[in-house]
């Protein structure tokens, strides 16, 4: 349930799954994608992930129900998915996570949309985002994401929040004992940039540092030509903490990379 106030903001963009009109070729098309990443993603996603993935109970025979990913939830983590139409303003979206709310669509791609997407899916929100939200540091992370989302916005720093958000939640990779997995949903909801993102040679692999990610720009229509990589989610974390208000002030004017 969403606090009042943000249920009345938010109302023109709430949805319900409505899960009995999914048809057989929806939870078919759910299961091709699910077993085509797990094949992928069994050496290549952080353990935190395929944890998660185990916690909910995900699995190819059919489309997650929202009502027990929630009863899931709400007991590891307090989380909660709401479902939604579509891309909600960025104000909205953040004041949905300082409010430990993952808004998330319930539509499932067409076959001929298998690779790629222009909005996401629940394959995409569900498979690539609700797992980690399932571990208890990931989704303080993503809770102070929300808050300090929205403090960026009155900071008028929006496009360097959006940065942060793209190249960890969406595109971040982690530094392990078994080599560099990923755990950014954009990548773990996309069987050629996890290959691409872990195998190949061609892309940039950084250690995090937050003032670069937030003078870089990105693509969202190809695989990225940088990623960042964390050490760990305590990291990550801590790294995130400090106030950003110095940080937003010393990168506004300085120049960004365009990829
Ligand atoms: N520490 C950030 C701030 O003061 C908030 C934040 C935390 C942003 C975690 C992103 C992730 O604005
Ligand atoms: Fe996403």
């Amino acid at each position: 349930m969403l606090p009042a106030d943000l249920h009345e903001k938010a109302k023109n963009f709430l949805d319900e799954q409505n899960y009995a009109a999914y048809t057989p070729g929806d939870h078919e098309m759910w299961g091709m994608l699910f077993k085509k990443q797990m094949e992928i993603l069994k050496t290549r996603a952080c353990q935190e992930y395929l944890d998660g993935l185990e916690a909910l109970n995900l699995n190819e025979e059919r489309i997650p129900d929202y009502e027990e990913i929630n009863a899931i939830l709400a007991e590891k983590t307090g989380w909660e998915v709401v479902v939604v139409r579509g891309f909600i303003s960025p104000d909205l979206f953040f004041e949905f996570l300082a409010n430990k709310k993952f808004p998330a669509t319930a539509w499932i791609r067409k076959p001929e949309e298998m690779e790629y997407l222009e909005e996401p899916d629940i394959f995409h929100d569900v498979f690539g985002h609700v797992p980690l939200l399932s571990n208890p540091i990931f989704a303080d992370y993503m809770e102070a994401f929300g808050k300090g989302g929205m403090k960026a916005v009155k900071l008028n720093a929006l496009d360097q929040i959006q940065r942060l958000y793209w190249f960890t939640v969406e595109f971040g990779l982690i530094n392990t004992p078994n080599g560099i997995k990923i755990y950014g949903a954009g990548i773990l909801s996309s069987s050629g940039e996890s290959i691409y993102s872990v195998d190949s040679a061609i892309p940039h692999r950084l250690s995090l540092d937050l003032e670069r990610v937030m003078r870089t720009t990105y693509r969202i229509d190809e695989f990225q030509k940088t990623y960042f990589v964390i050490d760990s989610f305590e990291q990550l974390f801590d790294m995130t903490k400090p106030d950003f208000t110095p940080l937003y002030k010393k990168v506004a004017p300085l120049s960004t990379v365009h990829w």
